[in-house]
């Protein structure tokens, strides 16, 4: 397989616990509803991403990535656009319809969702 082109801030595979919200204004400025693929990363992994020096939230270069997450045979891509307060440091917290794809509602909460970025 050729080397990428570029190196990932934060490489390699992560694991963590898996969760849903209900979207709307983000951490990263922009507004999603629960139909957009998207997810919220931790506040320790926002506030720590390779790049952002604090301040406006809005410019977190971590804000748009794309990241895909598995689950027991599944898996979705998701943007990140947002910021978890209540994750530990590798947790996702999904938009419902990124959840739906990797488990049911009911879970509620996945253990050991395993995810990367992809850019
Ligand atoms: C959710 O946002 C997307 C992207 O902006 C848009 O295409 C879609 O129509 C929106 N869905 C709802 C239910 O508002």
């Amino acid at each position: 397989m050729a080397a990428s082109a570029f190196a990932l801030a934060v490489p390699g595979k992560h694991t963590g616990e898996g969760t849903y919200y209900a979207t709307g204004l983000t951490a990263c400025g922009v507004t999603n509803n629960d139909s957009e693929y998207i997810a919220a990363v931790s506040h320790l992994l926002y506030d720590s991403f390779p790049g952002y020096s604090g301040g406006n939230p809005n410019h977190n270069p971590i804000c748009g990535k794309s990241v895909t997450a598995h689950y027991k045979g599944k898996s979705v891509t998701v943007k990140i656009t947002d910021r978890c307060v209540g994750c530990a440091k590798w947790d996702l917290d999904f938009s419902p319809a990124a959840f739906s794809k990797l488990a049911a509602f009911e879970i509620g909460r996945l253990e050991g969702v395993t995810w990367s970025f992809n850019n």
